[in-house]
């Protein structure tokens, strides 16, 4: 849209760095700026209009902007305009992501270039390495809690490493996601410290109060993310004498986006990474970005704001580049950081499916569907140009955070569900194999989440102590049935390093100081490289789960109706064990794939009259594209194994 105001303002600017823009290669960054900098202009002005220093830092930014592009690579530019003509590229069936600790999974980031021959073989092709920038020793959340936005941490290697792996990866057509920590930086970060000496610009970098008059106003409705290890919402820095507000660990201060100059570094260091070769950056603790007192301080409109204005901008300069929303909240909320009222993804294109992750593993526990079905319906359609992020693992913990009212309607009552999921995964009900322990105990509430690795969350490593063969083949059918519904369901599977050989948890954490108050290091283990070996020896654990695993991925790229265009439909089913999904083939909903998923531990059965009268079978024999087996459905009950799952190629 043209817009005088705006653009007499773009003119002035351009004018003032003329001199920095002349004789530079800058055709295609002028026609995004132009396209985009009425958006630009209007969601910086929504955000800090009020302010006297307004012009100057929308100057500010339109600079960083230019010189970002100016810095970017010219390999790096022809991607971007090749992923502007084939916008839709990321919906493809085609990609497969592995989320890694780098010092946990191959020790450096030589020792990952090392890896990559791995992550081939089980076909990976996108890969996000979590947070490896400099960070404290001990007080680091993971990496999560970062020092320098622009270093590497030394154990991990440098920037130039980063360089080569990018350039490696891109080789192997594999894309690189890397991290931004937007939401707070680590007590040592350069700004923190000096915060910490009195300097006032820095103590507006973040959320500093005098005294407890504001914390406490902001505690009356703020909830805490840490209340074990982290209790509140604000610490006390005896240096500055003053309060900070830390959402997170007490050494992770939350940024103050009230401030443009924080915004406008926060950029500046997305488009660092976006030049360093990261097609996807994650976007960590994104309901967080902005903190308003009377409110929980989480999915506040104004942090919409910011991460569409984020988007924007990386539009101009970095237009390939792809964000991912670590937003870890209803249903109803997480769909809104694809952009709120839009048809396109205008905030982030690719959003964790936190929702589906927590019912799986409510089925797996109760051995049925009917809250998995009940409840997958209250995830609103997808934007057009979005996709979810399906995982089963990750770093993270599991939070049981379903929707009351799904609860019922499944026929349970909420609280006594939810105790019930926790019982069962900290291994506390008879019925249950599972080795989870509990991780953010609430006992102001009540609340808890779980902790635990895959493997040992699905029983193998009770079964393993028990030598029982059975119990064993239950638990990697239950690994392989969850893989395949994230594969399946549409949008990109994200599997957590580990999982494909089974990895149990590790109690090592326990001897560390600094990590034996987070038990989420119970599924952070140490890539155990020799186990996974194994997965080349017939019959071994590790072999069926990897073998299983890799068949999957080997299908599913093959199959385009598996790319995420809204083609799935949800098909009820009179057996509450099983869950049935059928994914569509292109616009003329032709029927292609149905997938039938029993989560029962006996042999269950579906009525194939029903699904031929819905139109979704048309042949009397099918073949089950997971095994290649030839189903014969001339009979009119169809039986699904115990943890069973067919891919039916209709
Ligand atoms: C393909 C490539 C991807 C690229 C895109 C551009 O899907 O694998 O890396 O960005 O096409 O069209
Ligand atoms: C995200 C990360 C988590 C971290 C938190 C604070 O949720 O996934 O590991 O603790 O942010 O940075």
């Amino acid at each position: 849209m043209y817009e005088q105001v705006s653009h007499s303002l773009l003119n002035d600017i351009l004018t003032e760095i003329e001199a920095e823009i002349k004789d530079k290669n800058l055709q295609y960054f002028y026609t995004r700026l132009g396209a985009n900098f009425y958006a630009i202009y209007s969601l910086f002005h929504q955000l800090y209009g009020h302010r006297d220093d307004f012009k100057l830092q929308l100057h500010q930014l339109v600079k960083i902007l230019t010189r970002s592009y100016i810095a970017r690579s010219e390999d790096l530019r022809q991607l971007d305009l090749a992923r502007e003509k084939n916008h839709n590229w990321f919906l493809s069936q085609q990609w497969v992501g592995y989320a890694i600790y780098c010092r946990e999974f191959s020790g450096n980031l030589k020792g990952l270039d090392k890896r990559l021959g791995y992550l081939q073989e089980l076909g990976i092709n996108m890969l996000h390495i979590m947070p490896i920038l400099d960070c404290p020793k001990g007080k680091s959340d993971g990496g999560y809690a970062v020092r320098d936005f622009r270093n590497i941490n030394a154990e991990i290697g440098t920037v130039e490493d980063l360089d080569a792996l990018a350039v490696n990866l891109k080789k192997r057509d594999t894309l690189l996601v890397l991290d931004v920590v937007v939401n707070h930086t680590s007590d040592e970060h350069a700004w923190a410290l000096q915060a910490i000496a009195g300097d006032k610009k820095y103590q507006d970098y973040y959320y500093v109060f005098d005294d407890r008059s504001m914390p406490d106003l902001y505690e009356e409705t703020m909830p805490e993310v840490f209340p074990e290890n982290a209790p509140g919402n604000f610490t006390w820095n005896a240096e500055m004498g003053k309060w900070v507000m830390t959402v997170f660990n007490d050494y992770q201060w939350d940024l103050n986006y009230q401030n443009p100059a924080v915004f406008i570094e926060m950029v500046d260091i997305i488009l660092y990474w976006a030049n360093h070769g990261a097609d996807i950056i994650r976007l960590d603790a994104v309901a967080f970005l902005w903190k308003k007192i009377g409110s929980t301080c989480q999915n506040e409109r104004e942090a919409h704001w910011i991460l569409q204005l984020m988007k924007d901008c990386c539009q101009v300069t970095a237009p390939g580049v792809l964000f991912i929303a670590e937003a870890i909240v209803a249903p109803i909320e997480v769909i809104k950081y694809f952009g709120e009222d839009a048809i396109n993804a205008k905030e982030c294109e690719i959003a964790y499916n936190a929702t589906l992750m927590a019912l799986l593993w409510e089925a797996v526990a109760t051995k049925n569907a009917l809250l998995l079905n009940r409840a997958i319906r209250s995830i609103p359609d997808k934007l057009e140009r979005a996709t979810w992020l399906n995982y089963v693992r990750c770093h993270d913990d599991i939070g049981l955070g379903f929707d009351d009212n799904d609860i019922r309607l499944a026929g349970y009552d909420p609280a006594l569900h939810r105790q019930f999921l926790l019982n069962y995964y900290t291994g506390q009900s008879a019925s249950s194999t599972a080795k989870g322990i509990a991780f953010g105990t609430n006992i102001k509430n009540g609340d808890a989440r779980i902790a635990g690795s895959l493997a040992s969350l699905a029983g193998l490593e009770a079964a393993i102590e028990q030598n029982d063969a059975d119990a064993i083949q239950r638990s990697i059918d239950t690994i392989l049935l969850l893989h395949g519904v994230i594969l399946a369901f549409g949008g990109i599977p994200l599997i957590y390093y580990g999982d494909a050989i089974g990895t149990l948890n590790d109690r090592a954490y326990l001897k560390d100081e600094y990590k034996k108050n987070d038990n989420r290091w119970i599924h952070r283990q140490i890539m155990n490289w020799q186990r996974s070996e194994l997965r080349n020896e017939k019959g071994t654990v590790e072999q069926r789960i990897f073998s299983g695993l890799k068949k999957m991925i080997v299908t599913r790229k093959e199959i385009t109706a598996f790319a995420d265009h809204n083609n799935r439909e949800l098909i009820a089913l009179d057996n509450p064990h099983l869950f049935c999904f059928v994914r569509f083939d292109g616009a003329g909903r032709y029927p292609r794939v149905l997938v039938i998923c029993n989560f029962d531990h006996a042999e269950q059965s579906c009525d194939i009259d029903g699904l031929r009268k819905l139109g979704l079978l048309s042949h009397a024999v099918v073949k089950n594209l997971l095994s290649d087996d030839i189903i014969d459905l001339s009979t009119s009950m169809l039986s699904i194994p115990p943890l069973g799952m067919y891919w039916l190629d209709t």
